[in-house]
């Protein structure tokens, strides 16, 4: 029998590589204008889960690539996500204290640094696509197109500015689902994506992946809102509960904790049916689907 895949150790090891790379592609914390750089620093290596780049490295691995084509664009994806959650704690979004078991980004640096610090991450994604090695199938200027159209005003903002509409207001499961599509699932997608690009992969590998993708990053939303009210804030290293507090349309204020688990696992059987053409190569992205439900419990 086949040993089951070690998810701890792949996910110890590519969130030490992650965090190398980070450090060394980003301006050090004493570059002028220090404050700005530390604050840069101070959210990403805050000590998130790091389970954006670690689904890029490991749909890389599915698709026979080399991790070190796959790192710079693991690192954009991270820069991305991090600049996301500064700007979605501030005052005037979710207003939150709490993140990755640490003071806010602006609660530390103030609100002006903080919104600095997360145009700089955003800025700096782009910087690390346009220096990674291109592969031959997919050329720089499809490399940025993926991140860009991902946080773009069509995806990523397009659900930050529907999630923050949708408060206080009873919305239907397909309006629910717009959001979630795009203010998550479109760039752990993109991951995924990007991950199969850096290898070289081929057309119907990518659209395996994005199928892949679509339906893991869509469940993964489902699970945070479900462990918003199941979780303690010490558990989630953020304040728990608040989506509640602030009224937001999530899947279990609309559908019920039970029917949001049901969903969640319904689309995480869709995300391993999407595997299949990879064989015993997508043992790490099969592990990774399993894990993000499993730590729903
Ligand atoms: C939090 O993402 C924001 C969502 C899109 C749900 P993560 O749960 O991956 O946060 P970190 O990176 O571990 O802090
Ligand atoms: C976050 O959604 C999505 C983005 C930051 C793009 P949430 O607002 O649910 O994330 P948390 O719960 O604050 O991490
Ligand atoms: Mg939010
Ligand atoms: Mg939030
Ligand atoms: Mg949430």
């Amino acid at each position: 029998m086949r040993k089951p895949f070690a998810l701890e150790s792949y996910l110890q090891r590519s969130t030490l590589g992650v965090n190398r790379a980070l450090d060394r592609l980003l301006p050090a914390a004493t570059t002028r204008p220090a404050t700005l750089h530390r604050a840069m620093r101070y959210s990403l290596f805050a000590g998130g889960k790091r389970l954006r780049p670690a689904l890029l490295l490991a749909a890389a691995r599915a698709c026979g690539g080399k991790e070190a084509c796959a790192l710079p664009l693991a690192c954009a994806v991270e820069c991305i996500h991090t600049y996301s959650l500064v700007h979605d704690d501030l005052p005037a979004m979710d207003n939150d204290d709490l993140r990755r078991g640490k003071p806010t980004n602006h609660k530390v640096y103030g609100e002006a640094i903080a919104i600095l610090a997360g145009d700089a991450l955003l800025t700096q994604a782009f910087e690390m696509v346009a220096q990674a090695k291109a592969p031959l199938r997919y050329p720089h200027s499809e490399l940025v197109m993926e991140l860009a159209r991902a946080s773009g005003s069509l995806q990523l903002i397009a659900g930050q500015a529907a999630d923050l509409e949708g408060e206080g207001k009873r919305l239907t499961l397909a309006q629910l689902r717009y959001i979630h599509e795009r203010k998550t699932s479109a760039l752990l997608c993109c991951a995924v994506r990007m991950g199969g690009m850096s290898a070289n992969c081929t057309a119907s590998q990518l659209r395996a992946l994005t199928d892949f993708g679509r339906n893991v990053g869509l469940a993964f939303q489902v699970i945070d809102d479900i462990l918003d009210v199941t979780q303690t804030s010490e558990r989630l290293g953020k304040t728990a509960g608040k989506d509640v507090a602030a009224k937001k349309a999530t899947y279990p204020s609309v559908v019920g904790l039970e029917r949001s688990r049901r969903i969640a696992a319904t689309l995480t059987a869709k995300a391993f049916a999407a595997l299949r053409p990879f064989g015993d190569r997508a043992d790490a992205l099969a592990a990774f689907a399993h894990h993000l439900l499993e730590r729903e419990s």
